[in-house]
């Protein structure tokens, strides 16, 4: 394997209301409040314990951190900003700079401010402007103590789960959801359309991100040409057998939950963060092992993801991949496969900057709650006791040893023509 380049980027990611606590002022959190997904009430205490944490970051070879800002916090009535929000986040960006850690801002991940959530979300006819207004604050106020930005996190996460499958915020349920599943829900919650075409849902709210997305990156440049402004995009990645049917079903697939979308935003991208954890082959599949979440394992396909990306011609960060491991069996067999399949697309000509495990803490893992355990650190949630686990010490050893690796169970599985699309 070719030694990574000397200032790649090695950490972790987290985002703000699955490790902050104390948010109550969200369309997530009211969904607690309702029973309709567990409470997240004060998840790590990362709002107080980042310096900590970020400590345990640097002990474990991170050279870098992606986190996300809280919209709630920062503009908890629309229009109103809070200063003393803005400082907080400064703080943590002083902190993570004290560490040698290069900082990654997720401008929004998921949850939105309840007085946005109320009066839409974005489904609202002006989503786009009030989501640019407030993405401009956030980069005006931390650009200068921060060169790499994302405006939104997954963009299909929030549409699938919110507007198909219904199991987060707004819990939209299109009654036939069983082609798009992915078992990351909470399955008691659902709302059914009232019509069928409650469905083009999907392709509103899909097209309103994007929307939001140019606007506020438009906004941002005109302002701030050094900043690095892109979106992070998970791909979720499907593949066929042999069968010309389901060849074309996968072709279908990804242009619809990738190049669709990613056409439209990608000239407006000075980089781009690829998340990976979901991988679907139609007609004959052989099996792996799942993890915790009781998702198949299929970490080296972040090569493929990063290779689909590639047409683009951006820098790249993997800005998430990772897996729900409590007994941490699993967790150092899938970074190493994910590293090289990192490492592989780089040797082939796809220009990857950082890698970014999913994530630093045990968290809040959305309507899952907190026993699916992504950490590299355990947290105890009634003590806020951190515990490092083995694997992120093998992590450690990765990224000491520049990435070189003695081996990985599914290297030689990798091939470049797996995907449609
Ligand atoms: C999201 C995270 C989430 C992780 C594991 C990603 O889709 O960005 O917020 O916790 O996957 O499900």
């Amino acid at each position: 394997m070719t030694p990574f380049p000397k200032n790649f980027l090695w950490g972790a990611a987290t985002a703000s209301f699955q490790v902050e606590g104390g948010i109550e002022n969200c369309d997530w959190a009211k969904a607690g409040r309702e029973g309709r997904v567990p409470v997240c009430g004060k998840a790590c205490d990362h709002y107080h314990r980042f310096r900590e944490d970020f400590a345990l970051a640097k002990r474990l070879g991170h050279t870098a951190h992606r986190f996300s800002i809280e919209w709630a916090r920062i503009e908890p009535e629309e229009g109103k900003f809070d200063e003393k929000e803005i400082e907080h986040y400064r703080e943590v960006l002083r902190a993570l700079r004290a560490e040698g850690l290069e900082p990654y801002i997720t401008i929004w991940h998921f949850w939105m401010p309840l007085w946005f959530s109320e009066s839409g979300g974005f489904k609202r006819k002006d989503a786009p402007e009030v989501f640019a207004r407030y993405a401009e604050y956030v980069v005006d106020r931390l650009g200068d103590l921060c060169t790499h930005f994302a405006t939104i996190n997954e963009p299909y996460s929030h549409v699938v789960n919110g507007y198909v499958r219904g199991t987060w915020p707004p819990f939209k349920q299109f009654p036939y959801v069983t082609a798009v599943s992915l078992p990351n829900g909470n399955a008691t919650t659902q709302v059914p359309y009232k019509n069928w075409w409650g469905f083009l849902d999907f392709f509103t709210v899909a097209n309103t991100l994007a929307r939001a997305h140019v606007l506020a990156y438009t906004a941002i440049k005109a302002k701030h040409k050094d900043i690095d402004l892109g979106i992070v995009f998970q791909v979720f990645l499907w593949d066929a057998d042999n069968r010309w049917y389901n060849k074309l079903f996968a072709r279908f697939q990804t242009w619809n939950m990738t190049t669709r979308f990613m056409n439209k935003v990608a000239p407006f991208c000075d980089s781009i963060g690829v998340n990976h954890y979901f991988y679907r082959r139609f007609g004959s599949a052989p099996k792996r092992d799942v993890s915790d979440t009781g998702w198949e394992m299929y970490p080296e396909k972040i090569y493929d993801s990063l290779h689909l990306l590639n047409r683009y011609k951006k820098p790249m960060y993997v800005a998430e991949v990772g897996v729900a491991d409590a007994r941490d069996v699993f967790r150092a067999d899938y970074i190493r496969s994910a590293v090289e399949g990192t490492n592989k697309a780089l040797e082939e000509g796809c220009d990857v900057r950082a890698f970014l495990y999913w994530s630093l803490l045990d968290n809040y893992e959305l309507a899952l709650g907190f026993d699916k355990r992504f950490g590299l650190i355990a947290v105890d949630f009634d003590t806020q006791e951190r515990a490092i686990r083995p694997s992120a010490w093998v992590y450690k050893e990765i990224i000491e040893g520049s990435g070189r690796i003695d081996s990985s169970p599914y290297a030689s599985t990798l091939r470049r023509d797996s995907v449609g699309g």
